[in-house]
């Protein structure tokens, strides 16, 4: 528990198509009037976010998208701005999903660049972080964490980092039904934690909002939220129904 105001997200990854995304919404819509005290946002594929926004319209519950690239506009084929995504109704957006990182090229310096572009355009970056099994194992989580915040974070104003959502998900807990336990989620978080102390101060510490990612479900939600420094989930799987979305969001008051 913390003073800190939680924030559920639900990251769809590469499912659901338009009419899909137009049902699941409907089902979370009705969130909006249990949601008080917890931020709650859906983070769509690209092609759903317009949709998903309208359907959202005039309720608390926000919309984020799961990639960007930094440039304004220009000429990158294939690209999304955060202008664009701050023109459709955008609030969040993840950036370094370790999907990303693993199978599309996402360095530490591309997620920096893309924080300071989401920062510079009112929207609020989920930044992702966490090791890999192997690097668990090799005892290796911290310098790990270390690195991607580091690099990650470097070069914003203390106000700035304050202002961010950072995700730790272990990548060996992603999609696995593995989850970590309350307390090595507790201890890498209030690392992270630690970090943004050393590097921006105890108030932009105090401020940021760490939640934890990896096979978060309604029923180990709760234990998750009772850890002092874990403010929210990062949900994959459980975000595709209503039912269990709704079902962690209930769990996390
Ligand atoms: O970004 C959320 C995610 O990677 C966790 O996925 O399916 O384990 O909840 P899942």
């Amino acid at each position: 528990v913390t003073s800190r105001r939680p924030i559920i997200a639900g990251n769809w990854k590469m499912f659901k198509t338009l009419s899909e995304a137009a049902a699941l919404v409907e089902g979370v819509k009705p969130l909006d009037a249990v949601t008080g005290g917890v931020d709650v946002v859906v983070c769509p594929p690209f092609t759903a976010l317009d949709r998903v926004v309208g359907v959202l319209r005039g309720t608390g519950i926000a919309v984020g998208a799961q990639d960007v690239y930094w440039e304004d506009s220009g000429a990158f084929t294939g690209e999304i701005s955060p202008v664009m995504l701050k023109d459709i109704g955008c609030r969040y957006v993840i950036i370094g999903h370790s999907e990303r990182r693993q199978f599309f090229g996402e360095t530490d310096e591309k997620v920096n660049r893309k924080i300071k572009a989401v920062l510079k355009h009112g929207l609020v970056p989920i930044m992702c972080v966490g090791e890999t099994l192997a690097e668990r194992e090799a005892g290796r989580t911290e310098e790990v964490i270390h690195t991607q915040a580091s690099a990650g974070l470097a070069g914003l104003a203390p106000d700035q980092a304050g202002g961010l959502v950072i995700a730790y998900e272990p990548v060996w807990a992603i999609g696995t039904g593995k989850t970590a336990s309350d307390q090595d989620a507790q201890q890498v978080i209030a690392y992270i934690r630690s970090l943004v102390r050393d590097w921006y101060g105890a108030p932009a510490a105090d401020q940021v909002r760490i939640q934890y990612g990896g096979s978060v479900k309604p029923n180990n939600t709760a234990g998750l939220m009772a850890q002092p420094d874990i403010d929210g989930a990062l949900v994959g799987g459980a975000s595709l129904e209503a039912a269990s979305f709704t079902g962690i969001v209930q769990a996390a008051h």
